[in-house]
């Protein structure tokens, strides 16, 4: 069945060649669904060899994870390693159908890196975003063809959860949009359809939810408590679990996002925007004992 606002299956473009922008968390995660459910090549693209190296070390790592699990075999294993290359110049995606990016969350780098690949892509590529919070339609504003850039929102970890939130801009065509669909069925994911509206639909909800939890830390509530007091509602992970998941620096731009356009309704918590500035990963450290500078930034305000 055709999901509800899905243009014609048969506009789709076929795609042979995936180019993926930035070698980090969702990127390197990208990259290898894309070689496994396309059986396509993928070229990572980032501004260093070092960040490259990482994004294709993840890859590779997943690969054996997967085959140590017995969920592919060895002939798979090396044909997806083989699949999925870094390089340091987006000229790689000369004879790519489509480019992701999934770079730094801020809107001129977004525009910057969109504007470089399209300077060296085909007419006919689709140029996708997986932007967790920005404009789809800002981000294809100075484009020569802002036409063929659609968002591909996927959520963390990319390799298990089925939701991709499919986003037309003001100006995507339909051929870019069938396209956008058809590639989320053949990475077995559910597309739907959702409003170029700050955050879309998801990250609405997720952010709101946080916002409660750490406000709720932020007014005396121990860390402890505020995270476990939702576990007999059966969620797969407590709140904090999934700040770390996704990473504070990920959650603070989506608020600070949804704040900017809603001010009434969505808050920016100091003690997230603190953990952020302190580099901090998550509130839990490695042994899943609350880390204690995480507790202190909390509980100082
Ligand atoms: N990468 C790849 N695979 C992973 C993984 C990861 N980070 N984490 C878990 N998996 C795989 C496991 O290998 C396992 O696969 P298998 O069935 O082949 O063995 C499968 O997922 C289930 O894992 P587990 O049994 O270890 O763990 P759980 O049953 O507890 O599930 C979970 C783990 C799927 C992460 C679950 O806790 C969950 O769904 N959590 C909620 C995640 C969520 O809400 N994400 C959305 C974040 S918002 C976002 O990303 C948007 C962005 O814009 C901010």
């Amino acid at each position: 069945k055709r999901p509800a606002g899905a243009p014609d299956r048969a506009l789709a473009r076929t795609i042979t060649k995936v180019g993926v922008v930035g070698a980090g968390l969702m990127a390197s995660q990208l990259a290898l669904l894309f070689a496994r459910r396309l059986q396509v090549p993928v070229v990572l693209t980032d501004l260093d060899q070092a960040r490259l190296d990482k994004g294709v070390a993840y890859v590779h790592a997943e690969i054996a994870r997967l085959l140590a699990k017995g969920r592919i075999g060895a002939d798979t294993a090396n044909r997806l390693t083989g699949l999925v290359t870094g390089s340091l110049t987006k000229d790689a995606f000369a004879d790519a159908e489509l480019v992701i990016e999934a770079v730094f969350e801020d809107l001129k780098v977004k525009r910057q890196v969109l504007s470089e690949v399209e300077a060296v892509v085909r007419p006919e590529c689709v140029l996708a975003t997986n932007t967790s919070s920005l404009s789809v339609t800002a981000m294809a504003a100075e484009l020569r063809h802002p036409e063929r850039v659609v968002g591909l929102h996927f959520f963390n970890p990319v390799a298990v959860l089925p939701l991709l939130e499919v986003v037309r801009g003001e100006r995507t065509d339909d051929a870019s949009l069938a396209t956008a669909f058809a590639v989320g069925k053949a990475l077995r994911k559910s597309g739907v359809l959702v409003k170029d509206a700050p955050a879309f639909v998801v990250n609405r909800l997720l952010t709101r939810f946080m916002g409660e939890v750490i406000g709720a830390v932020d007014e005396g509530t121990p860390i402890e408590t505020a995270d476990h007091a939702l576990d007999g509602l059966g969620l797969p992970m407590t709140p904090f679990t999934l700040l770390q998941l996704v990473g504070p620096a990920v959650g603070l731009h989506v608020a600070e996002t949804l704040h900017e356009a809603f001010p009434g309704r969505y808050k920016v918590s100091a003690s997230l925007a603190n953990l952020v500035k302190a580099g901090k990963p998550g509130v839990y450290a490695p042994d899943f004992t609350i880390d204690p500078e995480a507790r202190e930034i909390f509980e100082s305000q």
